[in-house]
């Protein structure tokens, strides 16, 4: 009898092969990339699939067109850096202002690098002072040498699975690109292991990097982890004296004052990026003056921190025009609450045709996940533990990849990605497209259903 995976697999083929039928252009620029010296054809390996990715040509608001001239509607939202969507008009006009004043201010300071602050500070109760860099990665490495820095101890401790950027990542084998920090691996949501491997390393803990919500480890979750676990790590670092990083990168768009507003516990170091560039590179991290005077080059012990490009000019026009003019208080709670409706109707939908797929997240996150036991698992708020049941399952990913190529061929909808059905949503969908989404979901089911079967029986 075949298995789920079997039955998947071969009707993930039949798909694969009429994406690369239909997508000759974009498979040809894919080969130009390899040819033209590109490692492997492409410059961002950790998201790249196979057989090639898509290629676009022009993209406005919510659609993009490909090199093959479909135009698609995108739900993957650059794993949250698009959450404007493409080309967002007031990013447009506030780098074409600041163009023509003259684009390459550098070695000089400029006016754009007080407002960004400002509004920084206004917004994060935890920032009071503030640095720029040009990506998530390069603030969390700040982060955490600042920590290192002020505290005088030297490990840093992080989940097990947690990615917090190109070279940080939590994993027990050493990663050939990874910093070579003295870490401590915890498995994600058991407090007790967290509080003995805390007090065990008090000594020498600079830091413990996390992420409010759980986005990084496992497989992107994005549940918001239960307050009583949060404030017991907060309590903790201020016990032993370690900085509490929140890495706010992806989740600082489920409120206005980021995740930590959300669960309500203070970081002594936030590190955003991604989105609030509105498309251009941007990061920035800050804190309390404990934590971020280091930086000041009147310390008598600064860090002395430098990054050429930390204050240009060009990316933080597009950082103020998406703080002033994209991403208000209001709008970030009204997208939230749209993306908190369109997973309910996701998980009613599925519940409906008894096929295995839960929508797991919060606000404007989510992930589709086949499988048929609940993903998120038990949570206990007295004792702050919470646990995840993902099938690590084969056929749970092909299930993913299937799903993906079955709407982008049939529905010209961007789910995630074939790796990842990865929903981070941009703020241009409009109502009609969700119920496109929702539409071209009850297809899949539809066409799918023998086999979704096999999987909820194997999951
Ligand atoms: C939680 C988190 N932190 C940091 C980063 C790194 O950001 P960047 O890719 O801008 O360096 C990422 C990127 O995906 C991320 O998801």
């Amino acid at each position: 009898m075949s298995t789920a995976f079997d039955l998947l697999e071969t009707e993930t083929l039949r798909l694969k092969q009429i994406y690369v039928d239909k997508n000759k252009k974009s498979a040809e620029a894919f080969e130009n990339n390899k040819k033209s010296g590109i490692a492997g054809g492409t410059n961002r390996a950790s998201i790249h699939w196979t057989p090639f990715p898509l290629t676009f040509v022009e993209a406005h608001g919510a659609e993009a067109t490909t090199a093959d001239g479909q135009v698609v509607t995108d739900f993957l939202g650059n794993y949250t850096a698009g959450l404007f969507g493409f080309s967002p008009e007031p990013v447009q006009r506030a780098v074409s202002q600041a163009m023509e004043r003259g684009h390459a201010l550098g070695g000089a300071a400029n006016l754009e690098e007080s407002k960004v602050a400002g509004y920084f500070t206004e917004r994060f109760p935890s920032i009071d002072m503030i640095r720029f860099s040009n990506t998530g990665t390069e603030a969390n490495s700040y982060a955490i040498h600042t920590a290192r820095a002020v505290t005088g101890k030297n490990k840093i401790l992080m989940y097990d699975g947690a990615y917090h950027g190109a070279w940080i990542h939590g994993s027990h084998k050493e990663a050939a690109l990874d910093t070579p920090y003295q870490k401590i691996i915890v498995p994600y949501g058991d407090i007790d292991q967290i509080m003995r491997a805390m007090d065990e390393n008090a000594h020498d803990l600079a830091a413990i990097i996390i992420e409010p919500v759980m986005v990084n480890p496992m497989v992107y979750l994005k549940r918001v982890a239960p307050r009583a676990y949060l404030q017991k790590i907060r309590d903790k670092c201020s016990e032993i004296g370690c900085a509490l990083i929140i890495d706010e990168v992806m989740t600082s768009r489920l409120s206005p004052g980021g995740a930590q507003e959300l669960v309500g516990i203070e970081a002594d170091i936030t590190t955003v990026g991604k989105y609030f560039g509105g498309g251009f590179p941007f990061g920035a991290f800050g804190g309390k003056e404990y934590w971020m005077s280091r930086h000041d080059p009147s310390h008598p012990e600064t860090i002395n921190s430098g990054g050429t490009f930390n204050q240009n000019a060009l990316c933080l026009a597009a950082t103020r025009s998406v703080l002033e003019e994209l991403w208000s208080p209001d709008k970030c709670v009204e997208h939230n609450l749209r993306g908190d409706r369109f997973r309910n109707d996701i998980n009613n939908l599925s519940k409906k045709h008894a096929v295995p797929c839960q929508a797991c997240g919060t606000g404007s996150l989510m992930t589709l996940i086949w499988q048929n036991q609940d993903v998120t698992g038990q949570v206990d708020e007295d004792s702050a533990f919470h646990q995840l049941n993902f099938v690590p399952n084969k056929a749970v990913f092909k299930a993913t990849e299937l799903f993906w190529f079955h709407m982008m061929i049939h529905h010209d909808l961007l789910a995630g990605s074939p790796k990842l059905n990865y929903l981070t949503l941009p703020t241009p969908l409009q109502q009609v497209d969700y119920d496109n989404f929702l539409l071209g979901m009850e297809d899949f089911f539809q066409c799918f259903h023998d086999v979704l079967k096999v999987l909820a029986s194997e999951t």
